[in-house]
């Protein structure tokens, strides 16, 4: 089963689906991550960031993979083509390299697919701007979490400083952010935007913990119509 989380960047998508993930005892998988790691490599190697051959083939021929602590379904670590990349991903410099990146077809292709791949093998919560619209269409639940754009940037930097990675500038942070949602939404590969069955939460008035609760309610609900359906299913059940 997939719940879909999709949004601007700091609308709490990381916060919100990993807490999701515990709670319901889904795995967890952070889309953004892919597309942070597949930037560092490419200025890593020195590809261009307006190659969109180039940036493909980065993608493809670096596994990405994600790093757990025992018993955590939630990865604390990620790497590309063996290397650790968890901290190198959150700085200014990728948050600027990522828009290129995320908006070059072939870099797409490659990680929808390995996205498609992790997802199906089990219960997950995937975190991104194309989840619900290109990812996982006929995921069980699609959310659409947003914020106001001061909100997100204070939010930004409070993880910015707990994470001591990335800019700690409310006015840069609120630029970037703003960039990055033009650039999210005006590309021509799987803009942002909510699928049209997705449940929209304005998290602003909201206490994080409330949005927690309310996307596990409709987890559990869609959970127990699978349940339902699966056994009609095997009992032959019309
Ligand atoms: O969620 P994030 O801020 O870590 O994502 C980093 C960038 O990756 C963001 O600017 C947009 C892009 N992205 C994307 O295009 N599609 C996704 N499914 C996830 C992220």
């Amino acid at each position: 089963m997939i719940v879909a989380i999709d949004g601007p960047s700091g609308a709490g998508k990381s916060t919100v689906a990993k807490a999701v993930a515990k709670k319901m005892g889904f795995s967890c998988l952070d889309t953004g991550a892919m597309y942070r790691a597949v930037a560092w490599k490419a200025l890593q190697d020195g590809v261009p960031l307006d190659d969109d051959a180039a940036l493909g083939r980065v993608a493809r021929e670096n596994d990405i993979e994600f790093g757990h602590v025992a018993g955590d379904p939630v990865p604390a670590r990620v790497f590309i083509g063996g290397e650790e990349v968890t901290q190198a991903i959150r700085t200014a410099e990728i948050d600027r390299a990522v828009s290129p990146t995320s908006a070059a077809p072939s870099v797409r292709e490659a990680l929808v697919e390995q996205q498609r791949r992790i997802g199906s093998a089990g219960n997950y919560v995937v975190e991104g701007r194309d989840i619900g619209t290109c990812v996982f269409p006929n995921a069980e639940v699609k959310v659409f979490l947003t914020a106001s754009d001061e909100e997100r940037a204070h939010r930004r930097v409070r993880q910015n400083v707990d994470r001591g990675v990335g800019s700690i500038d409310y006015d840069e942070v609120l630029a970037d952010l703003r960039r990055r949602d033009e650039a999210d939404s005006s590309r021509a590969a799987s803009p942002l935007r909510a699928a049209e069955d997705a449940v929209r939460i304005d998290s602003t008035a909201h206490y994080i913990e409330e949005v927690i609760d309310q996307i596990c309610a409709l987890a559990a609900a869609a959970y127990v119509d699978e349940t339902a359906e699966t056994a009609r299913a095997m009992t032959g059940e019309a």
